[in-house]
């Protein structure tokens, strides 16, 4: 199971097993213009170029090729939790100690050990700053080195180049248009909490450019919503008639199903847009007006 190297809100992980690891593994290698934790990327059989506009995101992947992160993350565990005991306060002061670091230096290769044992703890294992640090409590989950290790050796294997910048930024010369595949997983448009400021407008100029890429012969598979939380996506829905767009069955909860605040995500229509011929044999066309998408037309 390679489920990226730290846990984040919105991976692919469950999409990924069911229904884009088959296609995925068709293509060397698959580029993550919005990588995120990178299950596609790292579960892919060559690596791929990684784009994202989260720093914090972009260290976590760099810091994987360090030689040091292993010995790093070991001694620092051992450090701050001896004996497994009072673990909340060693969280909390491993946490502050983090939070020293970063407000004098940003997160970076000399730090982002102590991040990835507290997000492996944390309260569901939330990737959550703050301007002044990481602030996610304590959640009483286990240390998972194995989890970390076998991403470092992922790292080393494969071709995996993650660089901070925004997902037009991905170099087009790198990608062969035969082996490769491009991987997008944007911010959702109707999404009104994560990844704040994902735009309509972005939204626009992001599908343009994917429309170019197809144009210039790129296979490209886009994870996006038709609707999120009673708010349509009408111009995605028009956009993706020109491609092959299909239906995933089966309701989103990510991380808000344990926190209390959030709405519920009943109303999520989830679709796979790509260019690729038949692909998906075994989901339904989202354009089908006999099925779940019936309503928001
Ligand atoms: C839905 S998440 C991707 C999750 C990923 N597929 C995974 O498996 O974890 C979207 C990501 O896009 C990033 N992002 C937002 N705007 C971006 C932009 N203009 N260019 C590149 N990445 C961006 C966010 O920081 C976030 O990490």
């Amino acid at each position: 199971m390679i489920k990226g190297p730290f846990s984040y809100s919105g991976n692919k992980y469950r999409i990924w097993n069911k229904y884009l690891k088959p296609v995925m593994h068709k293509y060397q290698c698959v580029h993550e213009p919005f990588i995120g934790s990178g299950v596609c990327i790292y579960n892919s059989n060559g690596g791929g170029q990684g784009r994202d506009i989260n720093p914090h995101v972009v260290v976590l992947h760099n810091v994987l090729k360090d030689p040091g992160l292993m010995d790093r993350v070991l001694s620092t565990y051992a450090e701050y939790f001896p004996d497994g005991c009072n673990a909340k306060d060693s969280y909390n002061k491993l946490r502050d100690d983090l939070n020293v670091l970063y407000m004098q230096h940003g997160l970076n290769n000399e730090n982002a050990h102590m991040l990835y044992i507290l997000i492996q703890m944390s309260f569901n294992s939330l990737f959550r700053f703050s301007s002044k640090g990481f602030n996610a409590a304590y959640g009483e989950k286990p240390f998972d080195p194995g989890r970390i290790e076998q991403h470092i050796k992922i790292a080393q294997d494969k071709n995996i180049d993650v660089v901070y910048g925004s997902y037009e930024t991905l170099d087009l010369s790198k990608v062969d248009k035969q082996k490769d595949i491009i991987y997008f997983d944007p911010p959702y448009v109707a999404s009104k909490f994560q990844y704040g400021g994902w735009t309509d407008q972005d939204e626009h100029t992001l599908l343009a450019y994917i429309t170019m890429l197809d144009k210039e012969g790129y296979s490209f598979i886009l994870s996006n919503t038709f609707a999120h939380r009673g708010e349509t996506n009408d111009y995605l829905i028009e956009w993706s008639k020109a491609f092959n767009t299909y239906l995933i069955d089966m309701s989103y909860n990510a991380w808000a199903a344990r926190v209390k605040a959030v709405e519920r995500e009943d109303t999520t229509v989830e679709v796979i847009v790509t260019n690729i011929d038949g692909a998906f044999p075994e989901l339904v066309n989202a354009h089908d007006t006999k099925y779940k998408t019936d309503p928001i037309f």
